[in-house]
């Protein structure tokens, strides 16, 4: 099928509002590698997200809190240079922006600088207001991120669905607002009733991203390594796993063991 998307060589932040604007939806998914990176770009989605599920899903931390500035900045480089097509967005890691908002841009500096990528994601709104205004005048784009917010699982002590009480509601919906008034260029909203993450889409212009969301939203976003089935323990109602990549890849190397057990391989052509 053909998209306003399908003829663009190099997906920006404009992009993405004109296909929000134009009513056609926003892939994307997390990459932390070069490797799959580059198939994620081969297949043409719109946006890779270098998340701080890295600290999960890559280094088996419990939470996102651990990852560092240099770890993410790590994974952002392997990342940019595999994608060529598609906006690289990288999560600035906990502990690099909630406080001093020089400290912040200075921490967003040094991903865009280090890494190459295209833009950077904060999770929170009000609280973390001058941060984003401090990024956002250095000319660095940024995607907020809205609902439930894993960096502050101590805060809220649980990862279930977010806004699901009206004062809750109400400081969303004021939220995305504000996002969009200083200038993000797109809000993520993770784990909140659908009816709730409608009305944020319908109450601001700039392209709402869901995980957990929806389908009212204008794009969504998942966890690579849920998605392809490699990870295996976490399995939230949202998820929706296109693959059993777990399962390939155990059969796989379970036949490798044998083979080198047995001395089928490598056989006379696999040699020098
Ligand atoms: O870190 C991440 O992967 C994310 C997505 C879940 C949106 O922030």
């Amino acid at each position: 099928m053909a998209y306003l998307s399908s003829d663009v060589n190099k997906v920006t932040t404009k992009i993405l509002q004109r296909m929000r604007d134009e009513n056609e939806k926003i892939a994307m998914l997390t990459a932390y590698d070069y490797s799959l990176a580059k198939l994620l770009d081969i297949a043409r989605i719109d946006v890779v997200l270098v998340g701080d599920s890295a600290a999960n899903v890559m280094a088996g931390y419990k939470t996102t809190l651990p990852i560092t500035l240099d770890e993410m900045i790590y994974h952002a480089s392997s990342v940019v240079r595999a994608v060529e097509r598609a906006l690289v967005v990288v999560d600035m890691p906990f502990g690099t922006y909630q406080g001093n908002s020089k400290d912040a841009l200075h921490s967003a500096i040094r991903i865009m600088k280090e890494s190459g990528a295209d833009a950077v994601k904060l999770e929170g709104g009000e609280e973390i207001h001058e941060s984003i205004e401090r990024i956002l005048c250095a000319g660095i784009p940024v995607m907020g991120h809205l609902g439930l917010t894993p960096q502050s699982i101590n805060k809220f002590g649980t990862y279930a669905v977010r806004a699901t009480e009206d004062a809750e509601v109400e400081k969303l919906l004021s939220d995305a607002q504000l996002l969009e008034k200083l200038g993000c260029f797109s809000i993520v909203l993770e784990k909140i009733p659908a009816e709730v993450a409608k009305q944020v889409t319908e109450s601001v212009h700039i392209p709402v991203i869901g995980i957990g969301a929806g389908h009212d939203t204008n794009g969504q976003v998942l966890v690579l390594h849920d998605m392809l089935g490699i990870t295996q323990q976490f399995s939230p109602r949202f998820l929706r796993r296109y693959h059993n990549l777990s399962e390939e890849i155990i059969r796989a190397v379970g036949n490798y063991i044998e083979d080198v057990k047995t001395m089928q391989f490598p056989n006379d052509k696999e040699q020098y």
